[in-house]
C-alpha cells in the first residue's frame, strides 16, 4: 500500500464491532479446578465468568469476526480499506496474524500488520492507525484487539486463572478533513517494572551440531504480581487521564463515559473515584467476560454503541494498561 497525501487533519470513528466465543466458564466451574470461590472472585474481582475459545478458533478467527461487524457497521465497501492493525499477545502466528485476517476479510487492498502491548496494545493500536490517517497516507483503517490467554493462563494458579477470558472487538477508523474525534492521547511504558506481569519465553537448549547450540522457541504461562500490577492501574490511571484532561481542557464534568481496559471492576472504581466520576458514567462488562486483554475497551465500546448507551458525538475518556509495564490514555467524540 503506498502512501498517498490527503490533506486530512483528523479522525473520524465510523463501526465498532466484537465477537466472543460460545463456551462460558463461570467462576462455580474454576472453583471445582482450584481451590477458590465464586463469593471471592466475585468480591475481589466483579467476574462472574469468562468466554474460552474453542479448540478450532483462534485470534485471527474471533478478530476476522469483529473486524468483519465494524466493517459492516460503517458501510465501507472491502476494497476501499487501506490499513489493518491487530492488536494481540497471543497471535496465532508469530511472523504476524493480521493479514490472515485480511485475507479472510478479502481486503485486497490493505496493508495488514500486528501490534503488542498486552492490555495497553488495543489504545496503541488505535492512536498508531489515527497517526496514518492524519498524515493524509492512509483513508480507512480497521483496528483489532483480539486475545486467547486461555492458552497461556496456568489453570492451575488460582491468583491468576480466574482473571482472564478470550475475546475480540474492532473499530473502523475514516480520515477526515473536518473535526478530530481523536481529541488527544497519552501512551506510556516502564520496562523497568515489567517483571509484575510477563509471558516470558521458555527455551530448551539443544544442540544443532557438536558446538553450535541453540534454544528452542517457545511459551511459559503468564506470571503475574497482582498486587503490584493493581498498585500500578490505581496509581498511574487516574494520573495519566487527569494529565489529558489538563492538555486538553477537559474534566469529568465534560466527559459522557469512563471506558477503562477491564482488569477488575475495583480498580475501575478506584480510577473513577480519583476522577469524580459518577458509576453511571463508568462502562464495565468484565462480569461476563473477565480481562480479555487488547479486546476488553473494543468489546466494552460495542456493547455500548449497540445498546444505544453511547451515542454519536459523546465524549469517551479511555485507558488501557497492563504488562510491559505499558498504559495510555486517549479522548474520543464518537462519530
Ligand atoms: N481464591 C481464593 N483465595 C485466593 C485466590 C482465589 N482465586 N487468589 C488468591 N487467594 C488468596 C491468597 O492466597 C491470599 O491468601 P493468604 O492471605 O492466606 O496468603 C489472599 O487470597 C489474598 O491474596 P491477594 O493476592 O492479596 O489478593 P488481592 O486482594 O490482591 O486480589 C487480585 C488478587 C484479584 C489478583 C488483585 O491483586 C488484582 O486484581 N490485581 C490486578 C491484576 C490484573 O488486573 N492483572 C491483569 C493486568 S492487565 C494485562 O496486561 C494482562
Amino acid at each position: 500500500m503506498e502512501g498517498i497525501n490527503l490533506n486530512q487533519i483528523g479522525v473520524s470513528f465510523k463501526g465498532s464491532g466484537s465477537y466472543v466465543p460460545n463456551q462460558i466458564l463461570t467462576n462455580e466451574e474454576i472453583s471445582k479446578k482450584v481451590d477458590t470461590s465464586d463469593e471471592w472472585i466475585s468480591s475481589r474481582t466483579g467476574i462472574s465468568q469468562r468466554r474460552i475459545s474453542g479448540v478450532s478458533e483462534n485470534v485471527s478467527e474471533m478478530g476476522f469476526k469483529a473486524a468483519f461487524a465494524a466493517i459492516e457497521m460503517a458501510k465501507w465497501d472491502i476494497e476501499t480499506i487501506d490499513l489493518i492493525i491487530l492488536a494481540t499477545s497471543t497471535p496465532n502466528d508469530l511472523f504476524g496474524s493480521a493479514p490472515c485476517i485480511q485475507a479472510k476479510l478479502g481486503a485486497n487492498n490493505a496493508v495488514a500488520f500486528d501490534l503488542t502491548a498486552a492490555c495497553s496494545g488495543f489504545l496503541f493500536a488505535v492512536i498508531t492507525a489515527s497517526q496514518f490517517l492524519k498524515a493524509g497516507s492512509y483513508k480507512r483503517a480497521v483496528v483489532i484487539g483480539s486475545d486467547q490467554l486461555s492458552s497461556y493462563v496456568d489453570w492451575n494458579d488460582r491468583k491468576s486463572c480466574i482473571l482472564f477470558g478470550d475475546g475480540a472487538g474492532a473499530i473502523a477508523i475514516e480520515a477526515t478533513n473536518e473535526l478530530d474525534n481523536l481529541i488527544g492521547f497519552t501512551m506510556r511504558t516502564d520496562g523497568q517494572r515489567g517483571s509484575f506481569l510477563n509471558l516470558p519465553s521458555q527455551n530448551n537448549q539443544d544442540l544443532i551440531i557438536d558446538n553450535i547450540n541453540y534454544s528452542s522457541g517457545g511459551f511459559s504461562t503468564i506470571e503475574m504480581n497482582g498486587q503490584e500490577v493493581y498498585k500500578f492501574a490505581v496509581r498511574e490511571v487516574p494520573l495519566i487521564i487527569a494529565n489529558l484532561f489538563k492538555k486538553t481542557n477537559f474534566n469529568s464534568e465534560k466527559i459522557n463515559w469512563l471506558l477503562l481496559h477491564q482488569a477488575n471492576q475495583r480498580i475501575l472504581d478506584s480510577v473513577g473515584d480519583r476522577l469524580n466520576f459518577s458509576s453511571e458514567k463508568i462502562l464495565s462488562n468484565l462480569s461476563n467476560y473477565g480481562n480479555t486483554s487488547a479486546a476488553t475497551i473494543p468489546l466494552m465500546l460495542d456493547e455500548a454503541i449497540r445498546n444505544k448507551k453511547i451515542k454519536e458525538n459523546d465524549i469517551i475518556a479511555t485507558s488501557g494498561f497492563g504488562a510491559g509495564l505499558s498504559w495510555g490514555a486517549a479522548l474520543i467524540r464518537w462519530g
